[in-house]
């Protein structure tokens, strides 16, 4: 008789012991960014001046374009979607913008291949003053699932005394529960460091403000501040060794496409692939020029940003205007690239001897002494040589050479 009462409350105690781990195990859904995610967001062209007609349109234009196939496959509405909760709390399109309703854009865009995303934020309001996720964080997780989500971008405004940790794990652990697999993109701005703690939270997270459109400076709006492609790319020093499959630093989307010169923009996309970042695209899809889609479909170059190896690429080297970067790739391939930020053409001679190199992060080493590798420019398409010897370049005014080292191999 005691055993038997003995064994129930062990077998209680053990229940018990159990139920809030359970809880407290609540996960990010693992698998769905093993290397940068891609696709195209609304915000850095459009803004809040956003509708079903313009994001549509930008969904056709992602299949006939090749970017789809090129892997941009996510369509994500950035902020001002929203209209209204309804009676009980739940969020609501906007009915004059989004007059078929979210979960008919949903259904389109899945109709053509592509995969969709939306904006939140955790405070009251999104940074537009649309309603935010506080208080109802597991009402939208619901309503994202039912309407076919299949990624979150989770902004940061109007958030006074919330703590960003507890905030985002709550929504991380509500897209959880509400059972749909949904990518959980941080924008947190970088304010409480999250590559230290939003490992086991989010897929990504912003390491910075938000990006301006511009190749090198600054717009101070007063009571904040946003950063052009080279303070952007300057603000990643040390936070390489936190990005890697499942959880990625994010430099803000790209304004490739949006005004700025073509060397500029190859500048911009190279340094983003050489950061491993996600490539959300922001641009105007419906009119692009040849030279944009030339960019940003350079297969070879999205396969730098997409190796499997996942590792952030390195500054080895910054001297008069020019940058050296590193990046290992999978089965020993180097990415190697060299950035002009002077607004003039530089001449470098690379002597590979002085790049002999070892990753602290990947544990890899470049081996020149030892190792010949073919280098194959990934802007021209062309194999040019071998690193035996010296090799003078010019590199072209706020522009890149990019070369993919492969190891010469000896063959049986
Ligand atoms: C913040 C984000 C931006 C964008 C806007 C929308 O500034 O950092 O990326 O989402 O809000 O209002």
């Amino acid at each position: 008789m005691i055993t038997r009462q003995l064994k129930h409350s062990l077998f209680a105690v053990i229940l018990l012991c159990m139920l809030p781990l359970s809880q407290v195990k609540a996960q990010k859904f693992e698998e769905l960014a093993k290397t940068p995610p891609m696709g195209w967001n609304s915000w850095n062209k459009f803004a809040c001046d956003i509708n079903e007609e313009i994001i549509r349109g930008i969904a056709d234009m992602m299949v006939e374009t090749g970017l789809r196939d090129a892997g941009y496959v996510y369509l994500n509405i950035d902020d001002c979607w929203h209209g209204q909760r309804d009676s009980l709390g739940f969020i609501q399109a906007d009915p004059i913008k989004f007059p078929s309703g979210i979960k008919a854009l949903a259904d389109y865009i899945h109709s053509k291949g592509l995969k969709f995303g939306v904006y939140s934020d955790a405070g009251k309001e999104t940074c537009g003053g649309r309603p935010g996720s506080l208080g109802h964080e597991y009402q939208a997780a619901i309503t994202y699932a039912k309407w076919g989500v299949d990624y979150l971008k989770y902004d940061w405004c109007n958030t006074e005394n919330v703590n960003p940790m507890g905030a985002y794990t709550l929504m991380r652990d509500a897209l959880r529960s509400a059972g749909r697999p949904i990518l959980f993109s941080m924008c947190e701005w970088g304010q409480s460091k999250p590559w230290t703690w939003a490992r086991e939270v989010g897929h990504m997270w912003r390491t910075t403000g938000d990006i301006y459109n511009c190749f090198d400076c600054v717009n101070d709006h007063g009571t904040w501040k946003s950063f052009g492609v080279m303070q952007i790319l300057d603000m990643q020093e040390g936070l390489r060794r936190y990005a890697g499959p499942g959880h990625w630093n994010d430099p803000d989307m790209l304004e490739v496409g949006n005004g700025q010169t073509v060397n500029q923009d190859r500048a911009h996309f190279t340094m983003w692939s050489m950061l491993a970042a996600p490539l959300i695209l922001g641009n105007d899809l419906r009119n692009m020029t040849p030279a944009t889609k030339e960019i940003l479909e350079n297969k070879e170059v999205i396969a730098i940003d997409q190796d499997s190896l996942g590792v952030q690429g390195l500054k080895y080297l910054s001297q008069d205007s020019l940058e050296v970067w590193f990046k290992p790739l999978a089965e020993g391939d180097w990415a190697f690239c060299i950035l002009n930020r002077a607004q003039v053409t530089k001449e470098y001679t690379i002597n590979w001897q002085k790049f002999n190199l070892t990753d602290d992060v990947s544990k890899r080493s470049t081996n020149f002494d030892t190792t010949t590798y073919t280098i194959r420019n990934l802007w021209t398409k062309k194999v040019e040589g071998l690193t035996k010897k010296d090799k003078k370049v010019l590199v072209p005014a706020q522009d890149v050479v990019l070369y993919r080292l492969s190891p010469n191999r000896i063959k049986k």
